[in-house]
């Protein structure tokens, strides 16, 4: 029997090449969205490149009833629910200390609310979007799914609280299983230059600053300390091609419907390598053959000076392993911001 993915958020960075991937593997999809950070557009983008249509709804993923619903709808037409990608969230660490509130409704009501009506409609699968940013900082690297829990800002916590949820719910009921995807730095963008990442405003993120930069309209990129202790004293992060991520999620949700799994089972999504703030800008320079002018500044609240993901779990047990080099990201980074410089706006 066909059955469908459920996947909240889809219409989002991540959402929209993860849906590239569940679409070409051959997976039946229903995406719901509440466009508060994404458009229709992008959905429109993912038919383009895969030639199929996106069934998708607008709604809040904390409206219980309206998931009950549409579970049971799709009960109803024989194509029964049978994982959720629950992708759906806020995740601005800024906006998050000063919005606490905003965060834990939510990323921590709105997952209750998706559990609820997973428990009403008896869907016992679940992909969870979690990130390195549970792990607590600066003790051995690199992280191991085994490493301490201890986030260090409210947007952290709504994911290290979902975590705990779902073990719980896990332990509570012993036919429902949970997966939740720890991840590393994603950037870049689909190699065809129609999906990628486009933040309101001045951005949050490294990468997305440094194409806005090159591409001029921002003046000069703040590089946020050269005093770690590091290779370059520049902060070192695992980045991570959104495609390469988005298989992730594949073979993730492979493994949980084909084999029947029990129980909660944390795997980052990373490469296993660090690159420093200064290495990156030099490789989307020597990339794409433009100039990314910066200036150091003081260090940025809150930052660790290094992170990197064992990616061993996620290699022996899913089979995956992320296949994109640095070049291929400032490529195909740039790639999308110089074709969709207002993003997915005409
Ligand atoms: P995104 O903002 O591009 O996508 C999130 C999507 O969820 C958006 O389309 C937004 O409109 C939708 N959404 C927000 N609130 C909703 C609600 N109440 N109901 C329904 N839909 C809602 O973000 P992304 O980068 O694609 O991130 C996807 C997930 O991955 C999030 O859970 C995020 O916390 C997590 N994550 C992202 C990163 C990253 O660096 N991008 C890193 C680690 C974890
Ligand atoms: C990377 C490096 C900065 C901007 C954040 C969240 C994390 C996850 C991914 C969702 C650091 C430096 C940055 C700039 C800079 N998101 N930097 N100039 O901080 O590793 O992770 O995004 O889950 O939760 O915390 O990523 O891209 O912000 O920073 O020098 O303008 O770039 O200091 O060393 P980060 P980032």
């Amino acid at each position: 029997m066909q059955t469908t993915i459920f996947v909240t958020g889809g219409a989002g960075y991540i959402g929209v090449h993860t849906l590239v991937c569940l679409l070409e593997a051959g997976h039946r999809i229903l995406v719901l969205d509440d466009f508060s950070n994404s458009s229709p557009q992008a959905l429109a983008r993912v038919e383009e490149i895969t030639g199929i249509k996106v069934p998708f709804v607008q709604g809040d993923v904390r409206d219980t009833e309206m998931l009950k619903r549409l579970f049971a709808d799709c009960a109803a037409h024989e194509v029964p629910v049978s994982c959720v990608l629950h992708l759906a969230a806020l995740k601005a660490v800024g906006e998050s200390v000063s919005l606490p509130l905003k965060y834990y409704d939510v990323n921590v009501t709105g997952t209750l609310s998706l559990l609820e009506a997973m428990r009403t409609a008896g869907v016992k699968r679940i992909v969870f979007s979690s990130s390195a940013t549970v792990y607590r900082p600066e003790t051995t690297l690199p992280y191991t799914e085994q490493h301490a829990i201890g986030p260090s800002n409210p947007y952290g916590q709504t994911k290290a609280m979902v975590e705990q949820i779902l073990q719980d719910f896990c332990h509570a009921d012993r036919d429902f299983s949970a997966i939740a995807l720890r991840y590393f730095n994603p950037i870049g963008a689909h190699h065809s230059g129609r999906i990628g990442d486009h933040p309101a405003g001045i951005p949050n993120n490294l990468f997305p600053y440094i194409t806005r930069t090159a591409i001029g309209s921002l003046p000069v990129l703040p590089v946020f300390g050269t005093d770690y202790s590091t290779v370059d004293g520049s902060g070192v992060r695992d980045y991570i091609h959104v495609s390469d991520l988005a298989t992730g999620h594949v073979k993730a949700i492979d493994w949980l419907c084909d084999n029947d799994i029990q129980g909660f089972h944390p795997f980052n999504l990373g490469t296993g390598r660090g690159t420093s703030v200064l290495e990156l800008i030099d490789a989307f320079e020597t990339a794409n053959g433009v100039a990314v002018p910066y200036e150091v500044r003081a260090r940025r609240s809150g930052d660790s000076a290094e992170a990197w993901a064992d990616v061993s779990a996620a290699n022996l047990v899913l089979n995956w392993r992320a296949q994109h080099t640095i070049e291929d990201m400032c490529r195909d980074g740039w790639n999308w911001q110089q074709k969709n410089p207002s993003g997915y706006e005409k």
